[in-house]
């Protein structure tokens, strides 16, 4: 039997295709967990510079983490099913698509409100089902305090909104509360993601999609993403 195998550049070539998004480009660092992806894009870097500096007040760092959603969003949404429909314009018929799916979207509470609203202007007709979930600040473990989600009837598609993916421990229950749920495609949605948060999701949950605008490399002793942007919760709430 003849085996394909492809030459170099090649490999680069379908590398390129493969991580190339529609709306800006999305990379997969050779280092990264090949679900994880980064969307890279000019406007990704200057309202990451946005959220990152200790100066920003809260008006524009919401203002920010609403940009940077809708660009995270857009790779995230991608291979959302579609339907072809017949829409008559003014001028003759044309072959159109619509979106098929059920989706819906779990903000991780506090800070996952924070990009409920941007994703919801993109795909409007979502649903959105809060869990509600707090790190202890001593031992960085997630605590839930809020879960009403249903047992039976899963959406299609469920997208976790929260900006901070640090340790991965909120994430973990959020996923393994997804798959209870009867959930099959579930992507994560966050701002900026340490590398040990994510290589931990991505060793538990190889199917799980994770689309991020940064990953940082390490966490500090109290957990927190260093560089990171502090707490996205107390920021976006204006609370200490
Ligand atoms: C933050 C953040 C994530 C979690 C990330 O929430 O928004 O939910 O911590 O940490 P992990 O990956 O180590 O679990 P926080 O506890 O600050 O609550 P808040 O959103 O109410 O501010």
């Amino acid at each position: 039997p003849v085996r394909f195998v492809p030459s170099a550049r090649r490999r680069s070539l379908i590398d390129q295709t493969f991580h190339r998004g529609r709306c800006g480009r999305t990379d997969r660092l050779t280092s990264e967990p090949s679900n994880v992806v980064r969307v890279s894009h000019p406007l990704v870097d200057h309202h990451l510079s946005v959220v990152r500096c200790e100066t920003t007040c809260p008006a524009e760092f919401r203002a920010a983490v609403h940009r940077l959603t809708m660009l995270i969003s857009v790779p995230a949404t991608d291979h959302l099913p579609t339907d072809r429909v017949q829409i008559q314009t003014p001028v003759a018929m044309a072959d159109c698509r619509r979106i098929n799916a059920d989706v819906g979207l779990v903000p991780v509470l506090r800070a996952g409100l924070g990009m409920v609203d941007p994703v919801l202007q993109i795909l409007p007709d979502a649903s959105v089902w809060h869990l509600g979930m707090y790190r202890n600040e001593e031992t960085a473990q997630p605590v839930g305090y809020y879960d009403k989600l249903p047992n039976g009837s899963p959406p299609d598609v469920a997208m976790i909104l929260d900006p901070m993916l640090a340790t991965g421990g909120s994430i973990d229950l959020v996923v393994r509360r997804l798959q209870r749920w009867g959930v099959g495609d579930i992507r994560v949605l966050s701002i900026i993601a340490a590398k040990p948060g994510i290589e931990r999701i991505a060793k538990d949950f190889p199917d799980v999609k994770i689309f991020v605008a940064a990953i940082d490399p390490e966490l500090n002793e109290h957990a927190f993403i260093v560089p990171g942007l502090g707490d996205a919760g107390d920021r976006i709430f204006d609370t200490p």
